[in-house]
């Protein structure tokens, strides 16, 4: 067959990897609620953001127009600015428009939350308001279960089940603050406040943890710095006004302070 004709047949995510020479099969081996992920050779994977959204464990759907194409990039920019601060993370490559290919990990199956203002579930636990600064952060965990709606678990159960071991759990702390450091300032470069976000991990060949999923206004509270408009997946959750409005202006205030190439 020649060549162009194989392409058409071809989705553009497994066209561009291709063209690169990295083979990835047809039918993804998972799909979640924001991805799909398809294994490619080299013990790589293709992880291939969606167009829905979700909230409240599912409860609340919609699907939303070019969210998967703004998400994806942001989150390939802002995880080349951790890896230029020194983070590892699972990213190998954009592939435009909307998927990763990332690193194969072992993956911990926490969601690990950083706060440094009081905002979202930490309000039904804390005597917080929301807006609040939390100093010194805030860190929790969160058992990754959708079965059992994601249980927040403290570090004691986290050992007990051997989800993660004492080693791993210190690991985890200090990437998730330096994480938090970096992403502060680098937002705060743009007029937005960090309120909070939620970061995984998984291990690599090595043993080693490395930054997985994705960060994006998915997974992060971002507040206009001076007006205080919540920009993040808050408006879908509560309704509060056009999720890409908010994405789009995030989107166009990171372009001015990250040098993006499509291609690394
Ligand atoms: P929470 O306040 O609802 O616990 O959320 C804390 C942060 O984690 C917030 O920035 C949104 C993010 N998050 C996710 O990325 N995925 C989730 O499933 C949930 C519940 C929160
Ligand atoms: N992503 C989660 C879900 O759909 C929750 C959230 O982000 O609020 O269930």
């Amino acid at each position: 067959m020649r060549p162009e004709r194989l392409i058409a047949r071809l989705t553009l995510a497994q066209a561009s990897c291709l063209l690169i020479g990295v083979e990835i099969e047809k039918s993804p081996f998972y799909e979640g609620k924001a991805k799909r992920l398809f294994r490619a050779a080299n013990n790589l994977i293709l992880q291939e953001f969606k167009n829905s959204a979700t909230a409240f464990n599912g409860q609340k759907k919609a699907e939303i127009e070019g969210k998967a194409e703004v998400n994806a990039t942001m989150s390939a920019m802002i995880f080349q600015y951790l890896e230029d601060a020194e983070i590892k993370t699972h990213l190998v490559d954009f592939i435009p428009p909307r998927s990763h290919l990332i690193q194969q990990l072992k993956m911990i199956p926490l969601e690990v939350v950083v706060r440094n203002y009081a905002a979202g579930s930490y309000l039904k636990r804390a005597i917080s308001k929301e807006g609040e600064k939390i100093r010194p952060p805030a860190l929790e965990f969160f058992y990754k279960d959708d079965s059992l709606g994601d249980p927040m678990m403290d570090e004691a159960e986290i050992l007990a089940k051997q989800i993660a071991d004492a080693s791993d759990m210190a690991e985890l702390k200090k990437q998730a603050l330096k994480i938090n450091d970096v992403l502060t300032q680098m937002f705060s470069q743009v007029g937005l406040q960090l309120v909070d976000f939620k970061l995984e991990f998984g291990k690599n060949s090595e043993g080693q943890i490395v930054l997985a999923d994705e960060i994006s206004p998915d997974t992060c509270r971002l507040w206009n710095q001076e007006s205080g408009e919540k920009l993040d997946k808050d408006r879908f959750r509560f309704d509060l006004g056009n999720l890409m409005d908010g994405y789009q202006e995030i989107f166009s205030r990171l372009k001015t302070i990250i040098q993006w190439k499509e291609r690394r």
